[in-house]
């Protein structure tokens, strides 16, 4: 007989994982090595000691290890705010009146407000053991710049973050919180930089991007003495980190013996997406499950769904190496109408190399969709959600609905990856009725197609 499953699981603080999982060990095919733009060979560790800390570039590069142990001075860190809760929406599921079941992992709940904590508290810590003395980093949200301060403010390291210039204006309290916690806050494009200076130049009046963020915090870290840089997304080591919610999920979901029909995450650069499905990926492709895994993103930048995958740039400017992975070219500019984050051109080469053979479905959904369902969600659940994660939540209201017509009671799990605090510029102007969509033309996407090398490549 199935347990009454609570509104919440909570697992114990020894229950946390000791492991993170790499989902690499279980690729049949593994997503393809970076390459180095100048020899267009395999970028090896030596290739990437400028720019990243040591033990990151080790987990970076490591195919074969399907558990990567957490330090305790990590696990310490995580005791601060995890494990967090997996919980059901009995409240959604009534207010929708849909035999589905729906369960969301919640990660907003510490100061960052969102998952970029989980990642942010092992790079401080890798930067720390080398001793290093600063880091330097790009944030779009905020959420991500203000994660990694926190981690700077415990491990005790400086921090420079240069902040897309729309969203230090759109949400001015964000700086204010990051330089509570000692981080410093540059928006970009800025003039403190060559590479800023030069896309200011190619365009003035530019609201910025993170792929113009990513340029100018790799140019400043190759330029400061025992500084690095360090990503909150895309990479292989940050979705490594966010395997914690994965696992934590997997095992609040078996001790109740629950058996997800599908899960669904929200996309930007894959890294929340990444962390939540990776140990039931491995599974899948172990032959031990069949469960459905759905990325969402914007209808505004669609990189998964009228992306190309080719290899590309991580940044603007051009400096990191090139990755093989779904992506809508690295000169794409994001439509400043758009809110929130999932505003990158590319996606995270795992996630990009699942997708591309088959184990996950993309769904982009327009952001007018994303804010009615974040209100209902709000409205319902208590919780206010980020944006980006109302993404995934626009996505699970549409599969319970439908399991509302077929009279299918699946298990639909998603990922809430953060909260929406810092967002009310936008949820007012959704409230007020002048929020916008705005989808890319073909022709404009062909236009930021002929920023990939290989303009052709499909
Ligand atoms: C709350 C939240 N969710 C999701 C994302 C998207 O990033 P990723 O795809 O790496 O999880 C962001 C990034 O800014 C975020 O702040």
């Amino acid at each position: 007989m199935q347990k009454e499953i609570p509104y919440k699981i909570f697992l114990t603080e020894e229950e946390l994982p000791k492991t993170w999982h790499n989902v690499r060990a279980s690729m049949k095919e593994l997503p393809e090595p970076f390459i180095n733009p100048v020899t267009r060979k395999p970028c090896g560790a030596e290739d990437l000691k400028p720019v990243f800390c040591d033990e990151l570039i080790a987990q970076e590069l490591n195919t074969t290890d399907k558990y990567i142990p957490i330090p305790q001075g990590i696990q310490d860190f995580y005791k601060m705010f995890r494990p967090s809760p997996l919980v059901r929406a009995y409240n959604l599921e009534k207010k929708l009146d849909t035999p589905a079941k729906i369960y969301y992992k919640f990660e907003g709940q510490n100061t960052s407000g969102s998952h970029k904590l989980n990642s942010a508290a092992a790079q401080v810590y890798y930067a720390k053991q080398q001793g290093l003395t600063s880091l330097t980093t790009e944030t779009g949200a905020g959420q991500w710049g203000t994660a990694l301060a926190m981690a700077c403010a415990f491990y005790g390291l400086d921090l420079k973050v240069y902040m897309v210039k729309v969203s230090a204006e759109q949400k001015p309290h964000r700086k204010a919180v990051i330089e509570t916690y000692g981080g410093k806050v540059i928006p970009s494009p800025s003039n403190t930089t060559e590479a800023g200076r030069k896309i200011l130049e190619e365009n003035p009046g530019t609201g910025g991007s993170l792929g113009c963020a990513i340029s100018e915090a790799m140019e400043t870290a190759v330029k400061t003495p025992n500084c690095r840089y360090v990503l909150g997304s895309v990479l292989n080591h940050v979705l490594l980190h966010q395997t914690i919610i994965g696992q934590e999920t997997k095992a609040a979901l078996e001790k109740y013996g629950i058996e997800p029909d599908m899960i669904i995450g929200c996309a930007g650069g894959g890294s929340n997406l990444g962390g939540l499905i990776s140990p039931f990926m491995s599974d899948r492709l172990e032959g031990k499950n069949n469960i459905h895994f759905i990325a969402v993103e914007p209808a505004s930048c669609p990189t998964l769904t009228r992306g190309r995958y080719a290899l590309d740039y991580g940044d603007t400017g051009r400096m990191t190496p090139l990755m093989r992975m779904y992506t809508l070219g690295c000169g794409f500019m994001p439509s400043a109408n758009h809110a929130g984050g999932l505003r990158y051109h590319g996606m995270s080469p795992i996630i990009s190399k699942l997708y591309h053979d088959g184990y996950i479905e993309a769904r982009s959904v327009e952001q007018t969709k994303v804010f009615e369902a974040a209100i209902l969600f709000a409205r319902t659940e208590g919780t206010l959600p980020a944006p980006e994660s109302s993404h995934a939540i626009r996505i699970a209201i549409d599969e319970a609905l439908k399991c509302k017509e077929t009279g299918e009671a699946k298990t639909i799990v998603f990922g809430l990856s953060g909260t929406g605090y810092f967002d009310m510029t936008a949820y007012q102007s959704y409230l007020d009725g002048t929020m916008t969509d705005y989808i890319p033309t073909d022709e404009e996407l062909e236009k930021s197609f002929a920023s990939l090398i290989d303009p052709e490549a499909r």
